[in-house]
Protein backbone atom coordinates (compact mmCIF):
# COMPACT_ATOMS: atom_id res chain seq x y z
CA UNK A 1 0.00 0.00 0.00
CA UNK A 2 1.57 3.15 -0.98
CA UNK A 3 1.35 6.43 1.23
CA UNK A 4 -1.63 8.41 0.68
CA UNK A 5 -1.96 11.87 -1.19
CA UNK A 6 -1.22 14.57 0.60
CA UNK A 7 -2.54 18.00 1.37
CA UNK A 8 -0.92 20.74 0.39
CA UNK A 9 1.45 22.23 2.27
CA UNK A 10 0.90 25.29 4.41
CA UNK A 11 4.21 27.10 5.21
CA UNK A 12 7.04 27.61 3.28
CA UNK A 13 10.34 28.42 4.67
CA UNK A 14 11.77 30.54 1.86
CA UNK A 15 15.69 30.20 2.94
CA UNK A 16 16.96 33.16 0.80
CA UNK A 17 20.35 33.28 1.85
CA UNK A 18 22.73 31.58 4.01
CA UNK A 19 24.22 34.80 4.44
CA UNK A 20 24.40 36.30 8.02
CA UNK A 21 26.47 38.98 10.26
CA UNK A 22 25.96 37.29 13.37
CA UNK A 23 27.54 33.48 13.57
CA UNK A 24 25.78 31.58 16.13
CA UNK A 25 26.73 28.31 17.22
CA UNK A 26 23.82 26.77 17.48
CA UNK A 27 22.53 27.77 14.02
CA UNK A 28 20.51 25.20 12.02
CA UNK A 29 21.99 25.97 8.04
CA UNK A 30 24.15 23.60 7.04
CA UNK A 31 27.89 23.22 7.41
CA UNK A 32 28.54 23.75 3.82
CA UNK A 33 26.72 27.10 3.37
CA UNK A 34 26.01 28.53 -0.01
CA UNK A 35 27.73 31.32 -1.55
CA UNK A 36 25.85 34.24 -2.65
CA UNK A 37 26.88 33.65 -6.25
CA UNK A 38 24.61 30.09 -5.80
CA UNK A 39 21.65 31.96 -4.89
CA UNK A 40 18.72 32.31 -6.57
CA UNK A 41 17.38 35.57 -8.37
CA UNK A 42 14.46 38.01 -7.68
CA UNK A 43 12.59 36.09 -10.75
CA UNK A 44 13.48 32.92 -9.75
CA UNK A 45 12.30 33.69 -5.62
CA UNK A 46 8.88 35.76 -7.53
CA UNK A 47 8.18 32.61 -9.44
CA UNK A 48 8.44 29.88 -6.62
CA UNK A 49 6.06 32.42 -4.57
CA UNK A 50 3.81 32.38 -7.34
CA UNK A 51 3.29 28.50 -7.85
CA UNK A 52 3.36 28.16 -3.83
CA UNK A 53 0.23 30.60 -3.84
CA UNK A 54 -1.24 28.46 -6.87
CA UNK A 55 -0.65 25.00 -5.42
CA UNK A 56 -2.34 26.28 -1.57
CA UNK A 57 0.70 27.60 0.41
CA UNK A 58 -0.61 30.24 3.33
CA UNK A 59 1.90 31.19 4.46
CA UNK A 60 5.27 32.22 3.60
CA UNK A 61 8.46 32.95 6.29
CA UNK A 62 11.53 34.70 4.69
CA UNK A 63 14.80 33.42 6.11
CA UNK A 64 18.25 32.76 6.13
CA UNK A 65 20.75 33.24 7.30
CA UNK A 66 19.67 36.89 7.73
CA UNK A 67 17.03 37.35 4.73
CA UNK A 68 17.64 41.22 4.83
CA UNK A 69 20.92 40.57 3.72
CA UNK A 70 19.11 40.22 0.10
CA UNK A 71 18.56 43.92 -1.12
CA UNK A 72 15.61 42.76 -3.26
CA UNK A 73 13.74 41.65 0.24
CA UNK A 74 11.40 43.98 -0.04
CA UNK A 75 10.40 43.28 -3.81
CA UNK A 76 10.10 39.58 -2.92
CA UNK A 77 7.74 40.01 0.10
CA UNK A 78 5.51 42.83 -1.81
CA UNK A 79 5.56 40.20 -4.70
CA UNK A 80 4.53 37.36 -1.97
CA UNK A 81 1.99 39.52 -0.59
CA UNK A 82 0.41 40.59 -4.17
CA UNK A 83 -0.17 36.86 -4.93
CA UNK A 84 -2.08 36.27 -1.71
CA UNK A 85 0.48 34.80 1.07
CA UNK A 86 1.10 35.86 4.35
CA UNK A 87 4.63 36.91 5.16
CA UNK A 88 6.43 36.63 8.10
CA UNK A 89 9.79 37.83 8.28
CA UNK A 90 12.47 35.73 10.10
CA UNK A 91 15.24 38.47 11.14
CA UNK A 92 18.50 38.35 13.84
CA UNK A 93 17.09 42.49 13.39
CA UNK A 94 20.73 43.20 12.22
CA UNK A 95 20.98 44.46 8.28
CA UNK A 96 17.66 46.45 8.85
CA UNK A 97 17.13 50.24 9.79
CA UNK A 98 14.01 52.13 10.04
CA UNK A 99 14.04 53.22 6.30
CA UNK A 100 14.43 49.39 5.44
CA UNK A 101 11.31 48.60 8.15
CA UNK A 102 9.03 51.18 6.81
CA UNK A 103 9.68 49.96 3.02
CA UNK A 104 8.64 46.29 4.32
CA UNK A 105 5.51 48.23 5.94
CA UNK A 106 4.22 49.56 2.95
CA UNK A 107 5.13 46.20 1.07
CA UNK A 108 2.64 44.98 3.36
CA UNK A 109 4.81 42.45 5.27
CA UNK A 110 2.16 41.11 7.83
CA UNK A 111 4.30 39.90 10.99
CA UNK A 112 8.02 40.06 12.19
CA UNK A 113 9.86 37.22 13.97
CA UNK A 114 13.02 38.34 15.93
CA UNK A 115 15.90 36.63 17.12
CA UNK A 116 17.12 36.61 20.73
CA UNK A 117 20.67 35.29 21.32
CA UNK A 118 20.92 36.51 24.85
CA UNK A 119 19.18 38.96 27.96
CA UNK A 120 22.24 41.49 27.95
CA UNK A 121 24.52 42.70 25.47
CA UNK A 122 27.46 40.36 27.22
CA UNK A 123 25.39 37.18 26.89
CA UNK A 124 24.51 38.37 23.05
CA UNK A 125 26.90 39.46 21.80
CA UNK A 126 29.43 36.58 22.83
CA UNK A 127 26.74 34.08 21.76
CA UNK A 128 26.04 35.86 18.03
CA UNK A 129 29.65 36.66 17.48
CA UNK A 130 29.11 40.36 16.42
CA UNK A 131 29.98 43.04 19.17
CA UNK A 132 27.06 45.54 19.62
CA UNK A 133 24.43 43.08 17.80
CA UNK A 134 22.61 42.95 21.35
CA UNK A 135 22.12 46.96 21.18
CA UNK A 136 21.03 47.24 17.52
CA UNK A 137 18.45 44.37 18.12
CA UNK A 138 17.37 46.39 21.06
CA UNK A 139 16.65 49.46 18.86
CA UNK A 140 14.99 47.63 15.66
CA UNK A 141 12.77 45.89 18.14
CA UNK A 142 12.13 49.78 19.10
CA UNK A 143 11.21 50.55 15.53
CA UNK A 144 9.04 47.35 15.00
CA UNK A 145 6.66 48.40 17.91
CA UNK A 146 6.30 52.04 16.59
CA UNK A 147 5.42 50.49 13.20
CA UNK A 148 3.11 48.22 14.71
CA UNK A 149 4.24 44.91 13.53
CA UNK A 150 2.84 41.87 15.25
CA UNK A 151 5.81 40.44 16.98
CA UNK A 152 7.43 36.96 18.04
CA UNK A 153 10.38 36.99 19.61
CA UNK A 154 12.95 33.21 18.95
CA UNK A 155 15.01 32.51 22.24
CA UNK A 156 17.40 29.29 21.60
CA UNK A 157 17.96 27.96 24.45
CA UNK A 158 21.08 25.85 25.73
CA UNK A 159 22.95 25.15 28.47
CA UNK A 160 24.31 28.95 28.53
CA UNK A 161 20.96 30.29 29.06
CA UNK A 162 18.54 27.90 30.64
CA UNK A 163 19.42 29.92 33.73
CA UNK A 164 18.38 33.43 32.68
CA UNK A 165 14.55 31.93 31.07
CA UNK A 166 12.44 34.05 33.37
CA UNK A 167 14.62 37.17 32.05
CA UNK A 168 13.90 35.75 28.70
CA UNK A 169 9.74 35.72 29.00
CA UNK A 170 10.71 39.93 30.39
CA UNK A 171 12.23 41.02 27.49
CA UNK A 172 9.29 39.54 25.41
CA UNK A 173 7.31 41.38 27.34
CA UNK A 174 9.05 44.37 27.14
CA UNK A 175 9.04 44.40 23.82
CA UNK A 176 5.46 43.81 23.21
CA UNK A 177 5.87 40.58 21.60
CA UNK A 178 2.66 38.51 21.36
CA UNK A 179 4.73 35.29 21.13
CA UNK A 180 7.28 33.73 22.93
CA UNK A 181 8.92 31.01 20.83
CA UNK A 182 11.01 28.80 23.48
CA UNK A 183 13.22 26.62 21.27
CA UNK A 184 15.68 24.28 23.23
CA UNK A 185 18.38 24.05 20.64
CA UNK A 186 18.32 21.46 18.13
CA UNK A 187 21.52 19.66 17.13
CA UNK A 188 21.37 19.88 13.43
CA UNK A 189 23.78 22.03 11.09
CA UNK A 190 26.02 24.21 12.98
CA UNK A 191 24.39 23.27 16.23
CA UNK A 192 26.45 19.60 16.06
CA UNK A 193 29.19 20.42 16.30
CA UNK A 194 28.35 22.31 19.38
CA UNK A 195 27.06 19.36 21.39
CA UNK A 196 29.78 19.69 24.72
CA UNK A 197 29.32 23.96 24.38
CA UNK A 198 25.06 23.62 24.30
CA UNK A 199 23.26 20.70 25.49
CA UNK A 200 21.62 21.52 28.23
CA UNK A 201 21.37 19.61 31.54
CA UNK A 202 18.68 17.13 32.33
CA UNK A 203 17.70 19.49 35.50
CA UNK A 204 17.86 22.75 33.42
CA UNK A 205 15.43 21.03 30.66
CA UNK A 206 13.00 20.06 33.80
CA UNK A 207 13.32 23.69 35.20
CA UNK A 208 12.55 25.15 31.75
CA UNK A 209 9.02 23.02 31.77
CA UNK A 210 8.30 24.45 34.98
CA UNK A 211 9.51 27.76 34.26
CA UNK A 212 7.13 27.89 31.31
CA UNK A 213 4.14 26.34 32.62
CA UNK A 214 4.08 29.07 35.22
CA UNK A 215 4.14 31.96 32.94
CA UNK A 216 1.82 30.44 30.46
CA UNK A 217 -0.58 30.55 33.45
CA UNK A 218 0.44 33.74 34.70
CA UNK A 219 0.71 35.37 31.56
CA UNK A 220 -2.44 34.05 29.25
CA UNK A 221 -4.63 36.42 27.62
CA UNK A 222 -1.14 38.64 27.44
CA UNK A 223 1.82 36.59 25.79
CA UNK A 224 1.34 32.99 24.00
CA UNK A 225 4.54 31.04 24.58
CA UNK A 226 5.37 27.88 22.09
CA UNK A 227 7.76 25.45 23.71
CA UNK A 228 10.27 22.91 22.02
CA UNK A 229 11.44 20.91 24.69
CA UNK A 230 14.83 19.15 25.62
CA UNK A 231 14.24 16.40 23.11
CA UNK A 232 17.85 14.38 24.54
CA UNK A 233 16.22 14.89 27.82
CA UNK A 234 12.68 12.81 26.55
CA UNK A 235 11.37 9.55 26.76
CA UNK A 236 9.70 9.82 23.63
CA UNK A 237 10.66 12.13 20.30
CA UNK A 238 8.53 14.77 18.88
CA UNK A 239 6.58 14.78 15.90
CA UNK A 240 9.19 16.44 13.74
CA UNK A 241 7.85 18.85 11.44
CA UNK A 242 4.28 16.80 11.59
CA UNK A 243 5.28 13.84 9.86
CA UNK A 244 7.62 13.94 7.19
CA UNK A 245 6.51 16.19 3.83
CA UNK A 246 3.15 16.75 5.35
CA UNK A 247 2.88 20.22 6.17
CA UNK A 248 5.60 22.31 5.46
CA UNK A 249 7.88 22.66 2.57
CA UNK A 250 11.49 24.47 2.54
CA UNK A 251 13.78 26.08 -0.12
CA UNK A 252 17.10 26.56 0.23
CA UNK A 253 19.62 29.56 -0.90
CA UNK A 254 20.11 27.41 -4.55
CA UNK A 255 16.40 26.12 -4.85
CA UNK A 256 17.12 23.27 -3.15
CA UNK A 257 13.29 22.46 -2.36
CA UNK A 258 13.18 20.06 0.62
CA UNK A 259 10.80 18.57 3.28
CA UNK A 260 12.86 20.04 6.24
CA UNK A 261 15.92 22.28 7.22
CA UNK A 262 17.93 19.26 7.83
CA UNK A 263 16.99 17.38 4.91
CA UNK A 264 20.41 17.36 2.91
CA UNK A 265 21.92 15.15 4.99
CA UNK A 266 20.60 12.16 3.82
CA UNK A 267 22.24 11.31 1.02
CA UNK A 268 20.42 8.41 -0.10
CA UNK A 269 17.78 11.18 -1.70
CA UNK A 270 17.59 13.67 -3.94
CA UNK A 271 16.54 16.90 -3.77
CA UNK A 272 14.80 18.61 -6.84
CA UNK A 273 15.45 22.35 -7.83
CA UNK A 274 12.67 24.74 -7.74
CA UNK A 275 13.93 26.81 -10.65
CA UNK A 276 14.27 23.37 -12.59
CA UNK A 277 10.89 21.70 -11.84
CA UNK A 278 7.37 22.35 -11.12
CA UNK A 279 6.93 22.75 -7.41
CA UNK A 280 3.81 20.63 -7.15
CA UNK A 281 5.18 18.09 -9.32
CA UNK A 282 8.31 18.33 -6.54
CA UNK A 283 5.73 18.12 -3.36
CA UNK A 284 3.37 15.16 -4.85
CA UNK A 285 5.68 13.39 -6.61
CA UNK A 286 9.43 12.90 -5.92
CA UNK A 287 10.47 10.11 -4.61
CA UNK A 288 12.30 12.06 -1.90
CA UNK A 289 9.13 13.79 -0.36
CA UNK A 290 7.01 10.58 -0.36
CA UNK A 291 10.07 8.63 1.22
CA UNK A 292 8.95 9.03 4.45
CA UNK A 293 5.07 9.75 3.96
CA UNK A 294 2.85 7.35 5.66
CA UNK A 295 3.84 4.38 7.77
CA UNK A 296 4.93 1.47 5.11
CA UNK A 297 8.28 2.86 5.59
CA UNK A 298 8.84 2.33 9.44
CA UNK A 299 10.85 -0.36 10.91
CA UNK A 300 10.15 -2.21 14.41
CA UNK A 301 9.46 -1.10 17.03
CA UNK A 302 7.78 1.99 15.24
CA UNK A 303 5.73 -0.13 12.77
CA UNK A 304 3.46 -1.38 15.37
CA UNK A 305 3.42 0.99 17.99
CA UNK A 306 0.71 2.70 18.63
CA UNK A 307 2.22 6.00 19.11
CA UNK A 308 3.23 6.39 15.49
CA UNK A 309 0.38 8.42 14.11
CA UNK A 310 0.76 10.69 17.26
CA UNK A 311 4.89 11.37 16.86
CA UNK A 312 5.70 9.71 12.94
CA UNK A 313 8.57 8.23 14.64
CA UNK A 314 10.12 11.60 15.37
CA UNK A 315 12.61 13.32 13.40
CA UNK A 316 14.42 11.50 10.20
CA UNK A 317 16.95 13.58 10.07
CA UNK A 318 18.05 12.75 13.60
CA UNK A 319 17.83 9.32 13.22
CA UNK A 320 20.15 9.42 10.07
CA UNK A 321 22.22 11.13 12.17
CA UNK A 322 22.48 9.23 15.37
CA UNK A 323 21.38 5.41 13.84
CA UNK A 324 23.10 6.22 10.19
CA UNK A 325 19.74 5.02 8.98
CA UNK A 326 16.91 7.61 8.35
CA UNK A 327 14.54 4.90 8.60
CA UNK A 328 15.05 4.17 11.40
CA UNK A 329 13.26 4.96 14.71
CA UNK A 330 14.15 8.30 16.32
CA UNK A 331 17.17 7.61 19.39
CA UNK A 332 15.30 9.61 21.16
CA UNK A 333 12.55 7.04 22.23
CA UNK A 334 13.04 4.92 25.25
CA UNK A 335 12.17 2.05 22.96
CA UNK A 336 14.92 2.52 20.29
CA UNK A 337 17.98 0.54 20.94
CA UNK A 338 20.05 3.32 21.04
CA UNK A 339 18.22 5.30 23.34
CA UNK A 340 20.97 4.06 26.32
CA UNK A 341 23.73 5.71 24.55
CA UNK A 342 21.85 8.76 23.46
CA UNK A 343 21.00 9.53 26.68
CA UNK A 344 24.64 8.76 28.33
CA UNK A 345 26.53 11.09 25.24
CA UNK A 346 23.47 13.75 26.34
CA UNK A 347 24.70 13.50 30.19
CA UNK A 348 28.43 13.62 28.87
CA UNK A 349 27.95 17.03 26.60
CA UNK A 350 25.46 18.66 29.02
CA UNK A 351 28.70 18.31 32.02
CA UNK A 352 31.34 19.07 29.63
CA UNK A 353 32.58 22.23 29.23
CA UNK A 354 32.98 23.28 25.87
CA UNK A 355 34.47 26.56 23.40
CA UNK A 356 31.66 27.77 21.26
CA UNK A 357 32.33 26.73 17.64
CA UNK A 358 30.86 29.58 15.69
CA UNK A 359 29.34 29.18 12.27
CA UNK A 360 31.79 30.63 9.11
CA UNK A 361 30.78 31.68 5.49
CA UNK A 362 33.13 30.14 3.07
CA UNK A 363 35.72 32.69 2.15
FE1 LIG B 1 7.17 6.85 18.28
FE2 LIG B 1 8.39 4.78 17.06
FE3 LIG B 1 8.89 5.31 19.62
FE4 LIG B 1 6.50 4.36 18.92
S1 LIG B 1 8.47 3.28 18.74
S2 LIG B 1 6.89 6.02 20.36
S3 LIG B 1 6.21 5.38 16.92
S4 LIG B 1 9.35 6.64 17.85
FE1 LIG C 1 14.43 16.62 9.16
FE2 LIG C 1 13.36 16.35 11.65
S1 LIG C 1 14.80 17.87 10.93
S2 LIG C 1 12.80 15.33 9.80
Amino acid sequence: MSAPRPNPPMAMLAELTHRCPLACPYCSNPLELERKERELTTDEWKDIFSQAAEMGVLHVHFSGGEPASRRDLEEMVAHARDVGLYTNLITSGIGLNKRRLDALNECGLDHVQLSLQGVDSEMADWVGGYKGGFDRKMQVAEWIGEIGFPLTLNAVMHKKNFDRLDETIAIALDMGARRLEVATVQFHGWAAKNRAALMPTREQAKQARLTVNEARKRLEGVLVIDYVPADHHSDYPKPCMGGWASTGINIAPDGAVLPCHAAHTIKSLKFDKAHEKPLKEIWYDSDAFNAFRGFEWMQEPCRSCELKTKDFGGCRCQAMAIAGDAAATDPVCIKSPLHDELVRQAEADSEADADLVYRVMPT
